[in-house]
């Protein structure tokens, strides 16, 4: 298939690139500097030239905290560019992949939410993720909404290469203990996701690696790889604050994945032990 991948420098589009390129996909990569998705007629321009079957749409405005106050900075890309994209990928009757967030969510409860669960975002970053996905579905026929959360990559900043950083440098670091989620390796996700762009099994879904942990635990699990000698402090969000609330329960359910035969992703402990191989290398 030809599949322009929007945001393809990003953590996320990165991996995709390379993914779809293994599975022998010819890959149009969109950078900011030639498709800026906020304009709507660079987008129309880009895919009249490229024509693409399907657009995995990785680009996205992604700095949580500043977003609180840059909030026209945040709706232009994640709102407004997710609907121009869209209606290209419609014009072109393509696929249109947009990749979304636990952040939709309201974070109530201790259970996992079903795709169709109870949305209230915490924050100005997950009520622009929630506009975008229905942005998305309104204006193109062909949407698959796929929604990840507390994502690692190789190819840009993250939890676990801060992690692995901080607990070098120090004897003991504190960490939010009340947010229980899913760490997501882009490697993993790309893998679906370019399953998934074959299919016309559209809709919503969750992909994270599987189990849940809080970020106290996963940064304990980094270190307990990583081997250093650093304690870490459970500490609560209200103990941390930060310009923009996360939502304590971002467990994600994986019902529509396993509905739809998509196979689930390894778990998050196997994810994070591959990608640190890798990145200490
Ligand atoms: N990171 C997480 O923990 C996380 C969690 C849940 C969901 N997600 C979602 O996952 C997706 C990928 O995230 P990521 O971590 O890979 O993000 P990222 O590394 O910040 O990459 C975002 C990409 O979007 C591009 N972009 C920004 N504004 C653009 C514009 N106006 N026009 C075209 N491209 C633009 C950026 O290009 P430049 O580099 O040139 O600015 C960058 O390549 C996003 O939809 C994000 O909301 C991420």
């Amino acid at each position: 298939m030809r599949i322009l991948v929007t945001g393809a420098n990003g953590q996320l589009g990165s991996d995709v690139v390379d993914c779809l390129l293994q599975n022998g996909h010819e890959v149009i990569r969109a950078h900011k500097e030639d498709c800026d998705i906020t304009d709507a007629a660079a987008v129309y321009g880009y895919f009249d030239s490229v024509a693409p079957e399907a657009v995995i749409h990785c680009a996205a405005y992604t700095a949580v905290d500043r977003a609180e106050s840059d909030r026209e900075a945040c709706f232009a890309v994640n709102v407004t560019g997710s609907e121009n994209v869209a209606k290209a990928a419609e014009k072109h009757r393509a696929k249109c992949v947009y990749i979304s967030s636990d952040y939709v969510f309201d974070g109530e409860g201790e259970i996992p939410f079903e795709t169709d669960g109870k949305k209230g975002p915490k924050n100005y970053y997950g009520l622009t993720k929630l506009e975008g996905e229905n942005a998305t579905l309104e204006n193109c026929t062909r949407a698959f909404i796929v929604r990840i959360s507390w994502v690692f990559g190789m190819n840009g900043g993250n939890f676990v290469k801060t992690i692995a950083r901080i607990s070098a440098e120090n004897d003991e670091i504190n960490v939010v203990d009340d947010q229980v989620g899913s760490p997501t390796y882009t490697k993993d996700v790309s893998r679906v996701l370019a399953e998934m762009v074959t299919t016309e099994k559209y809709g919503v879904y969750h992909v994270t690696n599987e189990g849940f942990c809080s970020w106290r635990e996963f940064a304990g699990e980094i270190i307990k790889i990583t081997g250093e000698n650093c304690r870490v402090n459970p500490v609560t969000s209200a103990e941390y604050p930060r310009p923009a609330l996360r939502p304590l329960n971002s467990r994600l359910s994986k019902r529509s994945l396993d509905e739809n035969g998509f196979d689930r992703l390894p778990s998050w402990q196997n994810a994070l032990a591959r990608f640190l191989e890798e990145y200490r290398q």
